[in-house]
């Protein structure tokens, strides 16, 4: 049984331990918290031992904490580190790299630069087999890994026929629990968003991918509006949809009228925190023009990245082959049986 703390207790590091405490291969040892608030209760409740930065522990005098993150650090053999972007290099330096842990990183670090925590970011479907043996990895964001599990498929079908991929990622604005974040009455435009050369790092540096990105006031899932273009005619929706068939983690829906009834529908079936863990191909809105075919998909921000993290650890901390850390992350995520419900239940009227 390998030991394993999650650094961070957000919408992210929240769900990863939720899905670990269901992993007999794995032991939490607790989780890192850095304000006290509600959710250190929460976290207690739930069974988690909480732990607080050596130079805050005064701050935490009215909780029932288990010690240190140091100190937990010390007795670890993976972090998950689910810190607000940034932070996440700021740790590697300051705690992962001279306690000498291996180190698993979200989607608001970066690969690229000085302030890169790996040299490699994981995507699963794309580079699985690349990670075994490296001591710290970066787990792409949620529209990254999103867009990867649309790319990834078409370049196998299509190859040599795809010459251009243009993506407008419509970003949600805050998370479903992120009840302090209020939504703005706006339409923010995002500068140089980072994802397009992200999803390069995996799909190739010279791959024909145009990013752009605007945020809206939601907190229901983001949504990708893709055209990609083609040498000759594009194939018909009906070819499209067929490729994504049996591909993991994205469902095709018919019915659904926005990314709410998509949310609403998990909550109804009980899916742990109302997340469906992948993309959804809105297959109504895909059209074959001339040379291009337009598609959207909608992606669960918050629950994507989660079996991705678990693959992950799985590489790292017990170096499995892809099929054996697929099929037990299969085990505790159900991501089979939930695309059939959803597409069960947004199929072609
Ligand atoms: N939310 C998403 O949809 C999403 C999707 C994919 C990837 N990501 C990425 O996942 C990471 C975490 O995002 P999130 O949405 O979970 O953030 P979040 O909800 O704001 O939670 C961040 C957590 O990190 C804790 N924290 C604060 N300072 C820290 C530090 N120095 N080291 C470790 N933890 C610290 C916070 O503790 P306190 O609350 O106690 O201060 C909080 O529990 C980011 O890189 C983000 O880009 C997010």
């Amino acid at each position: 049984m390998k030991k394993v703390f999650v650094n961070g207790y957000g919408s992210i590091g929240s769900r990863i331990t939720a899905f670990l405490k269901d992993d007999p291969e794995i032991s939490v040892i607790g989780v890192g918290k850095y304000s006290p608030d509600d959710k250190v209760t929460e976290a207690i409740s739930r069974g988690l031992n909480v732990y607080v930065p050596e130079k805050k522990l005064d701050n935490f005098k009215d909780y029932k904490i288990s010690g240190t993150i140091e100190s937990a650090l010390d007795d670890c053999d993976l972090v998950i580190d689910a810190a607000p972007g940034g932070h996440g290099y700021q740790n590697k330096k300051n705690l992962y790299e001279p306690k000498g842990i291996m180190a698993i990183y979200q989607g608001g670090e970066t690969t690229m630069g000085e302030e890169s925590v790996s040299d490699i970011l994981f995507n699963s479907r794309a580079n699985y087999d690349l990670v075994q043996g490296k001591k710290h990895v970066m787990q792409g964001s949620c529209n990254v890994t999103g867009m990867g599990r649309i790319l990834g498929p078409l370049r196998d079908k299509f190859g040599e026929r795809l010459i251009r991929f243009d993506v407008t990622l419509v970003r949600r604005w805050a998370d479903i629990e992120q009840t302090e974040k209020k939504l703005q009455d706006t339409i923010e435009m995002s500068e140089n968003p980072h994802h397009g050369e992200d999803v390069k790092t995996y799909f190739g540096k010279d791959a024909p991918l145009f990013v752009r990105a605007i945020k809206v006031p939601t907190r229901q899932m983001h949504l990708h509006i893709m055209d990609v273009r083609f040498k000759d005619v594009a194939p018909a929706p009906v070819e499209i949809h067929d490729i994504f068939k049996d591909e993991f983690g994205v469902a095709t829906l018919w019915t659904a009228k926005g990314t709410k009834d998509v949310r609403d529908y998990a909550d109804n079936m009980g899916f742990n925190f109302t997340d469906t863990n992948m993309i959804h191909i809105h297959a109504n809105m895909t059209a074959s023009i001339g040379d291009t075919v337009q598609m959207m998909y909608s992606d669960d921000q918050t629950g994507i990245v989660i079996p991705e993290n678990h693959m992950l650890m799985q590489a790292m901390l017990f170096g499995k082959s892809y099929k054996d850390a697929f099929t037990h992350t299969e085990s505790i995520f159900h991501m089979k049986e939930k695309k059939q419900k959803l597409e069960e239940h947004f199929a072609k009227k």
